[in-house]
């Protein structure tokens, strides 16, 4: 299988501790690939790196081979949810997407297919300060796959969805998986994504810890058991 996304020897360091420390992992085309650990793992840092909103100290980053920033048409390339992304709360949210549409030369009637596929046809004439965390998530989605990219990167997409939140972001992913797209996705809750993705990249104070398929990874436990066990049971 072709690496969609590598990390190779990354480093990221700041103010002499290493975020990430001498990361080397790589993402797997068509699948979704969970990027898990806890809070202040390092997961937003190496994102970070990876779509050039952050220099590496050392190492590098690269998506289907080259950085980010060398990508020809990136938005058609790479979706991403990450979280400084910015929109405009006084703008509804089919404003909003029609401005990123706009600055990207992706026509019109994409937005309210985009707008559809994530079910905020009925709220696209609300403002989005008006909508909910979820609304929000689904919004950022929204904006991600407007360029129909074949990779999607998102940092905890999850964070603060409800339970039926969650089931619809599973549902919406595997959908997109099985256009044959490639699927980063970061978590800290490392039990809603066990049912959620192919392959896991566990790290931990920076560091891999493991990589491998889901099942590979968990064995016989749940991938929260195997990283207690891998971490010696703490969770810090
Ligand atoms: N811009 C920054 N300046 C200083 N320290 C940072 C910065 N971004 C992240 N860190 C630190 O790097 C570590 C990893 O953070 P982060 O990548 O956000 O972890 P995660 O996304 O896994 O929760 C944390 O200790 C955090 O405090
Ligand atoms: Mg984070």
């Amino acid at each position: 299988m072709n690496a969609a996304i590598s990390f190779t020897n990354l480093v990221k360091t700041y103010g002499g501790q290493n975020a990430v420390d001498d990361l080397s992992a790589s993402v797997n085309q068509g699948r979704i690939t969970g990027f898990l650990g806890p809070n202040g793992a390092g997961k937003s840092t190496a994102l970070r790196c990876l779509v050039g909103l952050a220099a590496p100290s050392s190492g590098s980053a690269q998506i289907l081979g080259v950085p980010y920033r060398e990508l020809e048409n990136p938005l058609s390339k790479v979706g991403t949810v990450l979280d400084s992304r910015g929109f405009h709360p006084a703008l509804t949210g089919r404003q909003n997407l029609r401005v990123v549409a706009a600055a990207a030369s992706i026509p019109e009637v994409r937005v309210d297919e985009v707008l559809e596929m994530v079910e905020l046809s009925e709220a696209a004439n609300k403002k989005m300060k008006k909508y909910s965390l979820g609304m929000k998530q689904r919004l950022a989605l929204a904006g991600a796959i407007l360029g129909d990219p074949e990779i999607l990167i998102l940092d905890e997409p999850a964070n603060g969805l409800d339970p039926a939140g969650i089931a619809w972001l599973r549902k919406f992913l595997r959908m997109l998986a099985e256009g044959g797209r490639t699927i980063l996705v970061s978590s800290h809750q490392l039990a809603e994504m066990q049912h959620t993705v192919d392959d896991v990249l566990i790290i931990n104070k920076g560091k891999l810890i493991a990589a491998g398929t889901k099942e590979q990874v968990m064995g016989p436990d749940s991938l929260e058991d195997a990283f207690l066990k891998l971490t010696g049971g703490s969770l810090s």
